[in-house]
């Protein structure tokens, strides 16, 4: 199946090693990790080998700026551990905030995964604390479910969350 994403003004395509620069510019940004649930990157072979370990299933996207393929972000859409349901996610470089691009990549995968793989039924969350997320996940159309929580995978940090719902017919 083709993993290849045409937006207005992105291409989304899965990350290649080449890419690793890129993806490092925001990967080792503390406040784009701020509530991110992976740890800060340090070097670029630790992105590399994130790179190389991402398989097929986790359908991870390299948002690429159409204009001059730079890579701005990236994002997913993979099933969730506890139900059908997709998951939402994304990250962009800070210098691209603020110009719609997330919500056009999000737009573009749930797009993709409904028409691609049959997905009808979609979860976000985001950090309280961080309501630029909460808009993108609204902009898509997703409905507020429940209130939660989300930890970092070491265990540092638990955030207060809002959980949403996106249900396609
Ligand atoms: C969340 C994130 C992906 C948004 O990217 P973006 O391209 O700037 O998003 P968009 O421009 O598509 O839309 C963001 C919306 O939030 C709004 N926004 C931006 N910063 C905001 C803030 N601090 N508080 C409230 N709203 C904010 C924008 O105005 C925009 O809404 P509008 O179109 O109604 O004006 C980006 O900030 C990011 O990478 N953050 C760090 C990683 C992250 O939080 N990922 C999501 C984890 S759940």
């Amino acid at each position: 199946m083709e993993k290849i994403i045409r937006t207005e003004r992105l291409l989304l395509r899965p990350l290649v090693q080449s890419d690793a620069e890129d993806v490092f510019e925001w990967v080792s940004d503390p406040v784009v990790n701020r509530y991110l649930p992976y740890s800060l990157y340090k070097n670029i072979p630790q992105v590399e080998a994130w790179i190389a370990s991402l398989k097929d299933e986790e359908n991870v996207f390299a948002f690429c700026l159409k204009d001059t393929g730079k890579v701005i972000g990236s994002g997913d859409v993979s099933q969730n551990r506890t139900d059908s349901a997709y998951g939402l996610g994304y990250n962009l470089n800070r210098a691209y905030w603020g110009k719609g691009y997330a919500t056009e990549a999000a737009k573009a995968m749930i797009q993709w995964a409904y028409t691609s793989l049959g997905v009808r039924d979609f979860t976000a969350q985001h950090a309280n604390a961080n309501p630029a997320s909460g808009n993108v996940i609204r902009k898509c159309g997703f409905q507020f479910d429940h209130y939660g929580q989300c930890s970092r995978f070491d265990g540092s940090e638990t955030f207060e969350a809002s959980c949403y719902t996106l249900h396609l017919l």
